[in-house]
């Protein structure tokens, strides 16, 4: 473990889809017990960062490191396998398959079955509705409900870090505020979190630090109060 508790650090990435060139040298650090929360407006490369960190991308240059190795250029499920999980946007699930059908998938690298129940039970601790849903399918669960079997999905490997990319997305405002409290939650539960949220100023209320990227660079960082009150800030990213 490095000595400042530096777990992610994802440096002067270079990275795009085809010729066309997204992140000009998108840097993004995260510590041991951190909730990270990363803003920007539309298009900013928000998602492209996160795609390039988990392995979706390869960067064109820039290095990413992550508990104490280089994870640069390695493939989504060796990443995994290290302790990185990701929530894509969009809250997908397997529709078709029941909510625990859905929490073993999310838990398919892990063999011994002793270990995949105790993923379970954490997994219910901290959403005790899908404890009782276990036999639905997931395609007929409301948004919010489908967001939570996503990142559900997603601990079921234990993992290190976890990057969700918009989690609140499109859910209604009772959900939304229910995605956030899950966020605090789950950091309180001891989970180490970035966060990539339209909801800028919950995403950065909650949040130990923040970034915010613009046209696929680095534009602000800080801590979630000191960008929730700088005035260039507010004035471009929180509405007023
Ligand atoms: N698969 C792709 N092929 C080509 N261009 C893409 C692809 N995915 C994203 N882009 C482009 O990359 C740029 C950054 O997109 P990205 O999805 O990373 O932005 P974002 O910050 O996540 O935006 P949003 O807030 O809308 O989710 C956009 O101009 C987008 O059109
Ligand atoms: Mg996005």
């Amino acid at each position: 473990m490095a000595v400042d508790g530096l777990l992610l650090q994802a440096d002067g990435i270079h990275a795009g889809y085809g010729k066309l060139e997204i992140l000009h040298g998108v840097s993004l650090e995260v510590r041991r017990q951190e909730l990270v929360s990363v803003i920007g407006p539309n298009g900013a490369g928000k998602s492209t960062a996160f795609k390039t960190i988990i392995g979706l991308l390869r960067p064109r240059s820039g290095r990413i490191l992550f508990d104490g190795r280089e994870i640069t250029g390695l493939r989504p499920d060796q990443v995994l396998r290290l302790g990185l999980a990701y929530v894509p946007q969009g809250r997908i699930v397997f529709p078709q398959m029941t909510v625990l059908e859905n929490l073993e998938m999310g838990g398919y690298i892990e063999r011994d079955p002793a270990r995949v129940r105790e993923a379970l039970e954490r997994v219910y601790a901290l959403f005790p509705i899908l404890a009782e849903r276990t036999r639905q399918k997931a395609g007929t669960m409301s948004g919010g409900e489908q967001q939570m079997v996503a990142i559900a999905r997603a601990l079921m490997t234990t993992p290190k870090l976890i990057l969700l990319d918009e989690p609140s997305l499109g859910l209604s405002p009772k959900f939304v505020t229910l995605i956030f409290e899950k966020l605090v939650e789950m950091k309180r539960a001891g989970y180490t979190m970035m966060v990539v949220e339209q909801n800028a100023a919950k995403a950065l209320s909650v949040a130990d630090r923040g970034y915010v990227l613009e046209l696929g660079q680095n534009r602000f960082e800080g801590t979630g109060q000191l960008l929730l009150t700088d005035p260039e800030v507010k004035r471009l990213y929180l509405g007023g």
